[in-house]
């Protein structure tokens, strides 16, 4: 009998996380949902459940703690059966560099949940990856990490080093047959997109989007920007400067 995918997503209780937890749910999947409102995440994991997952766990997580991403990562690597198939890191919040106000204490909390949330999320779950010499390591970035959006300094710079740490991630954990996928969405539908007042170009539903980085994972694609639209738009600002203001 073919075992379950176990697959491990942080920032779980809305937008995009919420949205792999139920396509993961309807492949069966025993699923490990993180995050930090605990009232969501249970509507997240009721939702999971009668969309066919075969088990699913809550945790209470801040990204930005080591040692309970640590303590999480054992249990969930212990739970039905050892290992672990797929982790996605996707915990992150887009806060303004708040300059003007002298205090550098937003920024900080960007650069900190988006970057050091990514590595306390996926170093802990690499041992057993090398282990079982299998397993795929999945990375949200953005397409703010092709350009310099002005007030976003921080956001724009943690998801650069994210997609580089991926970058040097993917080279150095090759030899195990671990995959790293770095995800690069434009604008999704989420809490995180709703609080915009500009429009936004190319607006995807998580659903939709979801299942399109679910394909890319299960492709082990290297780099995967969606919607497709940027790709062209962001290979000519790479060529022309970052014009693009609004991403
Ligand atoms: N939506 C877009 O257009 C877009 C575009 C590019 C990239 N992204 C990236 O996609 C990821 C998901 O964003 P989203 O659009 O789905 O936004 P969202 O709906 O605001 O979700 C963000 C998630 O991150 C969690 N989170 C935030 N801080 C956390 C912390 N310290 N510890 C643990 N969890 C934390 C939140 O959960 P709790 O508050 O419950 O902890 C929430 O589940 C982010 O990394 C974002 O940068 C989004």
């Amino acid at each position: 009998m073919e075992s379950k995918l176990k697959v491990f997503i942080t920032g779980a209780s809305s937008g995009i996380g919420s949205a792999l937890a139920e396509e993961y749910a309807k492949q069966g999947a025993i699923i490990g949902l993180a995050a930090r409102r605990q009232d969501k995440l249970q509507q997240i994991k009721s939702s999971c459940e009668s969309l066919g997952a075969g088990k699913v766990i809550t945790y209470d997580l801040d990204v930005t703690n080591e040692e309970a991403s640590i303590d999480v990562a054992k249990d969930f690597v212990n739970l039905e059966r050892k290992g672990i198939d797929v982790v996605i890191a996707n915990a992150g919040v887009a806060f303004s560099d708040s300059l003007s106000s002298g205090d550098p204490k937003q920024i900080n909390q960007t650069l900190a949940i988006n970057i050091l949330g990514v590595a306390n999320t996926i170093v802990p779950y690499v041992p057993a990856m090398k282990n079982q010499k299998s397993g795929s390591l999945v990375i949200i970035s953005s397409i703010a990490s092709f350009t310099a959006p002005p007030y976003f300094g921080g956001y724009a710079a943690s998801k650069v080093a994210v997609r580089r740490l991926a970058d040097s991630w993917r080279r150095s954990l090759k030899k195990y047959k671990i995959d790293v996928t770095t995800i690069c969405p434009g604008y999704i539908k989420s809490e995180m997109t709703d609080v915009n007042e500009f429009k936004m170009p190319f607006l995807m539903d998580a659903d939709v989007a979801a299942r399109k980085m679910i394909r890319a994972i299960e492709n082990r694609k290297k780099t995967y920007i969606l919607p497709w639209q940027w790709r062209p738009i962001i290979a000519l600002s790479r060529l022309f400067g970052h014009k693009l203001s609004k991403i």
